[in-house]
């Protein structure tokens, strides 16, 4: 997809379809009120007539304008002028990225971006326009026996064209180019997330980390191996990965944009490349999902690309324990006790609850790096998807400032998270009558509890969690990965 910045009038442009803005309430906007005076009025009478309402995400296509070089004419519902926000701003762009999915024209020239947003600039709506667009042309067809052209969607539009006023061209520019680096994030994640889990396995993800370093001077790989784990006293990890007949791999993605004394960001990706949940082995409806149990993994390693192609002036460091959760003869029991890297003994009551296991260990590693923050990303529990829904991730912390920017940037990346609580009281259902600590909590509160696990390996680090069980993943309208929550965390860096 190729995205250009234009600032001729989007009368005179010949385009194969021109994206035009329309308020319910309030005037036209410039570049629609051009096109209804050439077209002698067709555009404001199409208003009046009430077929077109202008709601936001509204759309109507409206084919041979009169006196209009462009064959088609995009209409689209911005709503009330003065009530549009970022929030609406976006909703309106996604459903005109899919209108024109649909039509049949190699270019498109789109006026949408032009319009004053309260609470954004010029820069933002750019990016905002690329990134609706590359969410609805998404498409996986890496695994279809035929060639892409033929199974994949049936999008023909290659190139858009951007309006802009003189005065908001560079910015415009600049929001373009964000917005590329952010959606080859997303698509990358989403790759991940949809590729089976027979081809994306910890090995895999580990050749992924490598590829994205190629070429990039700022961004050094590192794998280590079981034996290095073990070494390392990484036995939780290792309990989750015993009953796998493939290795599991801790990916190490050190990016070095500020000096070196510097300290970093880490960000650490749950890469479950499949959850049977183990001995405590899952049911069977829908187990193909656990495919996606990789989306943090997959998260990590695409933030870290989108932070060495935007060049970010700080330091990150991306880390990904891997592997899959498979029953076996090998594989640990309910009743096990294992002793982390930190050195606290975990009873591992319920074999389905390893990506806090495996976590864990990582969290200890990521202090080495004394970091200035340490996120982690993780389709953890089932419980959040039952709390927040698709709509939401769940966060939890121990700094308010820390989520406070992980929440604002969510917002503006329209990629929101929901703060969740932790406390000491929580701490009290994972007691062990065996171990320092037990990995399951019961029922209550799950996705608190899981949190409350993770927070005994962070020490008094700034840390977050995000819970992206139900975020990561869509069933409905198009089943698969999301991508989530790759735009809060490269709004959240490209913020620092
Ligand atoms: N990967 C799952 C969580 C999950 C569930 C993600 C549904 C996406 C959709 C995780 O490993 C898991 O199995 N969690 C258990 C924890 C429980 C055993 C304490 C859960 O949520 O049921
Ligand atoms: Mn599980
Ligand atoms: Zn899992």
């Amino acid at each position: 997809m190729r995205f250009s910045v234009t600032t001729r009038d989007a009368s005179r442009l010949k385009a194969g379809c021109l994206v035009l803005p329309a308020f319910s309430a309030g005037p036209l906007p410039a570049a629609t009120a051009a096109v209804d005076r050439t077209s002698r009025g067709q555009i404001s009478a199409i208003l009046r007539s009430g077929d077109f309402r202008g709601e936001t995400g509204e759309t109507l296509l409206l084919p041979a304008v009169s006196r209009v070089a462009t064959p088609r004419v995009l209409l689209v519902g911005m709503g009330v002028a003065a009530k549009l926000d970022r929030k609406a701003f976006r909703k309106a762009s996604r459903s005109a990225a899919h209108a024109l999915t649909r039509i049949n024209a190699a270019a498109a020239a789109s006026y949408l971006a032009t319009v004053d947003v309260r609470d954004t600039d010029a820069s933002r709506r750019a990016r905002v326009s690329v990134e609706c667009w590359n969410d609805a042309s998404y498409c996986f067809t890496a695994m279809k026996g035929k060639p892409a052209a033929s199974t994949g969607s049936k999008n023909k539009v290659a190139r858009i064209e951007l309006g802009a006023a003189p005065a908001d061209a560079a910015a415009m520019r600049r929001g373009i180019t964000a917005g590329l680096a952010l959606t080859h994030a997303q698509s990358l994640a989403r790759d991940l997330g949809n590729l089976p889990p027979n081809i994306c396995t910890p090995a895999y993800l580990a050749q992924e980390a490598r590829r994205i370093a190629r070429g990039q001077r700022k961004l050094r790989v590192e794998v280590l191996s079981e034996a290095r784990m073990r070494r390392l006293g990484m036995g939780s990890l290792l309990a989750v990965t015993a009953g796998s007949r493939l290795p599991a791999q801790f990916i190490v993605m050190r990016y070095q944009g500020a000096a070196a004394s510097s300290a970093p960001v880490v960000l650490v990706g749950k890469g479950i490349t499949f959850d049977t949940g183990g001995i405590s082995l899952k049911p069977g409806p829908q187990m193909d999902e656990m495919k996606y149990d990789m989306s943090g993994a997959g998260a990590v390693i695409a933030v870290m690309q989108a932070v060495a192609e935007l060049a970010l002036a700080l330091n990150v460091v991306g880390l990904v324990p891997t592997c899959e959760n498979m029953p076996g003869g090998a594989a640990t029991r309910p009743g096990d006790i294992v002793r982390s890297m930190s050195g606290q003994t975990i009873e591992i009551l319920n074999t389905d609850a390893e990506g806090r296991l495996i976590l864990c260990d990582a969290l200890t590693y990521g202090l080495r790096f004394k970091p200035a923050a340490m996120i982690d990303v993780a389709t953890l529990t089932g419980a959040c998807v039952v709390a927040l829904g698709k709509v939401r991730s769940g966060l939890l912390s121990n700094s308010d400032p820390l989520a406070a920017a992980l929440l604002a940037a969510g917002d503006e990346a329209g990629d929101p998270a929901w703060r969740l609580p932790l406390g000491e009281e929580y701490m009290d259902q994972l007691k062990s009558s065996f171990a320092d600590v037990a990995n399951i909590g019961g029922r209550d509160a799950g996705t608190i509890t899981a949190a409350a696990f993770l927070s005994r390996f962070v020490g008094d680090t700034p840390w977050a969690h995000l819970d992206v069980a139900g975020t990561a993943w869509a069933t409905s309208p198009q089943k698969g990965s999301t991508g989530r929550p790759v735009a809060l965390l490269v709004e959240y860096l490209s913020g620092l």
